[in-house]
């Protein structure tokens, strides 16, 4: 550990430099133009770009009722999205606390489909996931911690804009705007990151449509590949007022430079993962030393809003010293907004410590790649520290 706080602060000779995300840029206003450069560049070097808002959307309550003794109210929500003649149905599950007016909302996408976050029998179970046991990623999900805390949380699956593999194009949310024929494994164009992001968006335009969130308040959460698409959509959709990137590593919040030597890099994200990234992305295998960018240029863009980093202490994959990094070299775009990210002098923290910064805060979790209470817990406190400063 001492080693690395050394190579944090003095830079480990020949290090690669992580490429400054300011070049050309000396105030707020200079940075909105870099700001839609980069957002251009990403779009078109890494991620794909995020399908539009479609033509048609309607949501219809399925059911609504009191939970955790009336601390809060659940509801299953229909989601429909058309475009011509097609159409994407999908299910939305909705935490809102009993009590407050102008209460902020989390939208967290999940892995394990909306019965795998809880173990409540009404929660629409699609056949696809009939062999898994209702409530098997529960842990993960602090939904009563939540609404003790006066937050609303609002999920859906990712699987439904696009199922996490390399035919699944044809049934994602690209099905909405293209031809078959434009679907297949080569199209790479259209990844499975933007469709996600784009999914994030939905659960936002969801969460407007009731008077008691406030829409000022409305959070992106996201896990590992969904930290990375949180990021992501964090970047386009400035109606997100604040970021949570857990666990996202490689193409997250990770510097790519100098990664640890058992993190994942780009050779082995691409080989695997073909359907998250355009085509021309493979071009930096094995050449990350020379990319014009790092993931800082990424994390930046949510920038003045607060961004959340976490990581775990045995999320080697993920990389935390270089997430780390990240968290600190984003606090030059804070700077520029007045605020200071995180501070000057914070070093690599012990596990289960947080560095909260102005805007900008960090977290080091022990234990694995998860999400866990304590993840939810920081969160919470990140959000107050904000609503104090705000005072
Ligand atoms: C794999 C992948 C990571 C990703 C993770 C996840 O481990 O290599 O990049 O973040 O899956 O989404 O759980």
């Amino acid at each position: 550990m001492a080693e690395e706080q050394m190579d944090l602060v003095a830079g480990r000779s020949g290090m690669p430099k992580v490429p400054s995300v300011l070049e050309g840029v000396k105030t707020a206003a200079d940075w909105q133009a870099r700001r839609r450069r980069i957002l251009g560049y990403l779009e078109e070097e890494m991620y794909g770009r995020i399908p539009p808002r479609p033509e048609r959307m309607s949501f219809s309550v399925d059911w609504e009722k009191p939970v955790f003794d009336g601390l809060g109210i659940c509801r299953q929500v229909n989601m429909r999205f058309g475009v011509k003649d097609r159409e994407l149905e999908l299910k939305a599950l909705w935490y809102l606390p009993a009590k407050g007016d102008r209460v902020p909302c989390v939208c967290a996408l999940n892995f394990c489909g909306n019965a795998g976050t809880s173990f409540d029998p009404d929660i629409y179970q699609p056949a696809s996931e009939a062999d898994k046991e209702r409530g098997w990623q529960v842990r993960r999900w602090s939904y009563q911690y939540l609404l003790e805390q006066g937050i609303s949380c609002l999920t859906a699956a990712r699987n439904d804009f696009f199922p996490d593999s390399e035919a699944g194009r044809y049934g994602s949310v690209f099905r909405l705007f293209h031809k078959e024929a434009e679907l297949t494994p080569e199209h790479r164009e259209y990844t499975a990151i933007s469709a996600w992001a784009w999914g994030y968006s939905r659960l936002l335009d969801l969460a407007l449509t009731d008077p008691r969130i406030d829409e000022r308040r409305v959070w992106v959460h996201g896990h590992s590949r969904l930290g990375k698409t949180a990021l992501w959509v964090g970047a386009h959709d400035l109606r997100f007022a604040g970021v949570v990137s857990n666990d996202s590593g490689c193409c997250g919040a990770s510097i790519e430079r100098d990664h640890h030597a058992n993190a994942e890099n780009l050779e082995r994200i691409t080989r695997t993962f073909h359907r998250w990234f355009v085509a021309k992305f493979d071009q930096w295998v094995n050449r990350a030393d020379e990319m014009p960018f790092d993931m800082n240029w990424l994390v930046s863009l949510t920038a003045p809003r607060p961004v959340l980093i976490a990581s775990a202490s045995e999320d080697v994959w993920a990389d935390p010293f270089n997430e780390f990094r990240c968290a600190k070299q984003v606090g030059e775009v804070y700077r520029l907004f007045g605020a200071h990210g995180l501070p000057d002098d914070a070093q690599f923290p012990a596990p289960n410590e947080a560095v909260i910064g102005d805007r900008v805060a960090y977290e080091l979790r022990e234990g694995k790649h998860d999400v866990t209470p304590r993840d939810w817990e920081v969160l919470v406190e990140f959000m107050k520290s904000l609503e104090k400063q705000a005072k």
